[in-house]
């Protein structure tokens, strides 16, 4: 098989800084990995296309494909959908994303070795932006793929911090902002979603096991908070008088951490940037967001509505004003238990034993549930079990039993009547 983890170290040359590993939607570094996913996917025999938002997905045709089938009206041959996505946090792990693409597509060029075909078409989707680091967007491609021009609703005038717009930006890359609707997919043959991807946690570490079957996906949202307080001079107004909007957003972020512990889910603030940030001012207005999950909808409702709740009491107590608003929100999504059953069967296969596992971290499966089953194949991290980090590791021996277990899962694949 293709050695993935040289094709990953390839691909992790393609950043937008020359110091780490950073690659966001439709910059240069994004389209020549693009065009790099599409030359191995042409080289493992597959038809390859790029949707209208950047997205790579290739196919390789069933057994009993005939193209002229939708000519004649006929319903398409079913297909098995595999992908994750490749673009990147600021200063991520070379696998994240990446393994969900080069796993299955070392599995195809063994197929296409072989002339082995199966009874269904494989696909493999290459998501564009899944998570969204250039224009706070998240899911974006997964979303296009079934929701069409409905997945930018609001996005296009969204800048990046150089102050491009997203409509500028998919200019730029050759994509036609207002042909969004043509990402959209037919998800009638689509049979299901199958996912593989880096733990980014340390569960399957700890349990010695190389492979996990994931059982669901948490649920989790993204917000905005703008703290407006007042601007002054930081040498002459009394400290008493102060209506510092720092002061009350890091008494935010520490509500944030202990709302998040009480409520059993998890929340974050990962950025935060004070307006016309001086060292001689009183800040005037902050904004900062959060990220707030829970293994369940209902877990993370209660964790919203008590950070929204605490925020606006520090407001009120700081004489400030919040504003929190929503900038994403999906809902946790539970794995088919016949895919779970025959992922566990082909890791068995493949000479591990197999481990259930829920997944901490989003993915493009949980869009994908909304028009399929979907089912995940965790692999397991090294370092610990970081991830969004560049110490995000995984070994040679892993990878190829997840090679393995993939491609066993491909040959025995069956629907369940
Ligand atoms: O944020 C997430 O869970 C994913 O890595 N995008
Ligand atoms: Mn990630
Ligand atoms: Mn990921």
């Amino acid at each position: 098989m293709d050695d993935v983890l040289s094709r990953a170290e390839g691909l992790a040359r393609h950043s937008d800084s020359p110091d780490h590993y950073t690659r966001t939607w439709l910059t240069p570094a994004h389209q020549a990995a693009s065009r790099q996913l599409q030359a191995w996917m042409r080289e493992a025999g597959m038809e390859v296309r790029v949707d209208a938002v950047g997205s790579v997905i290739g196919r390789y045709e069933s057994s009993g494909s005939d193209p002229k089938r939708e000519v004649r009206g006929l319903t398409p041959a079913p297909r098995i959908m595999l992908g994750s996505h490749f673009d990147s946090v600021r200063n991520g792990g070379k696998y994240d994303g990446v393994l969900g693409i080069l796993v299955p597509i070392a599995c195809v060029a063994e197929l296409h070795k072989r002339g082995e075909r199966l009874p269904y078409a494989i696909e493999i989707a290459a998501f564009s932006d899944e998570e969204g680091a250039r224009f706070q967007t998240s899911f974006l491609a997964s979303r296009a793929m079934l929701e069409g021009a409905e997945a930018m609703n609001s996005l296009l005038e969204r800048r990046d911090a150089d102050g491009v717009s997203v409509a500028e930006a998919m200019r730029a890359a050759g994509l036609d902002p207002v042909r969004v609707d043509e990402a959209r997919i037919d998800t009638k043959s689509l049979a299901a979603y199958v996912e593989v991807h880096i733990e980014q946690g340390p569960v399957l570490l700890d349990a010695g096991r190389p492979l996990g079957v994931v059982t669901s996906i948490a649920s989790g949202s993204r917000h905005l908070a703008r703290v407006r307080g007042e601007a002054g001079h930081a040498g002459t107004v009394p400290m008493g008088m102060r209506r510092d909007a720092l002061a009350a957003a890091a008494e935010m972020v520490l509500a944030v951490e202990s709302q998040a512990k009480a409520a059993g889910g998890v929340g974050t603030v990962g950025i935060l940037t004070v307006a016309d940030g001086t060292g001689n001012v009183i800040p005037g207005t902050v904004e900062f967001t959060i990220d707030l999950r829970g293994p369940d909808d209902a877990t993370r409702a209660r964790l919203v509505a008590a950070v929204v709740g605490e925020l606006e009491a520090i407001a009120a107590r700081r004489k400030v004003a919040v504003e929190v608003g929503k900038r994403h929100d999906v809902k946790a999504a539970p794995c088919a238990p016949w895919l779970q059953d025959q992922l566990e069967a082909s890791v068995r296969r493949a000479g591990c034993d197999p481990m259930r596992l829920p997944s901490g971290a989003g993915h493009d499966a949980m869009i994908m549930a909304e028009a399929t089953d979907v089912g995940m194949l965790f692999v397991r991290c090294g370092a610990g079990g970081v991830s969004h980090n560049p110490a995000e590791t995984v070994t040679a021996e892993d990878v190829q039993v997840a090679e393995h277990a993939l491609l066993d899962f491909l040959r025995n694949f069956v629907v369940p009547a």
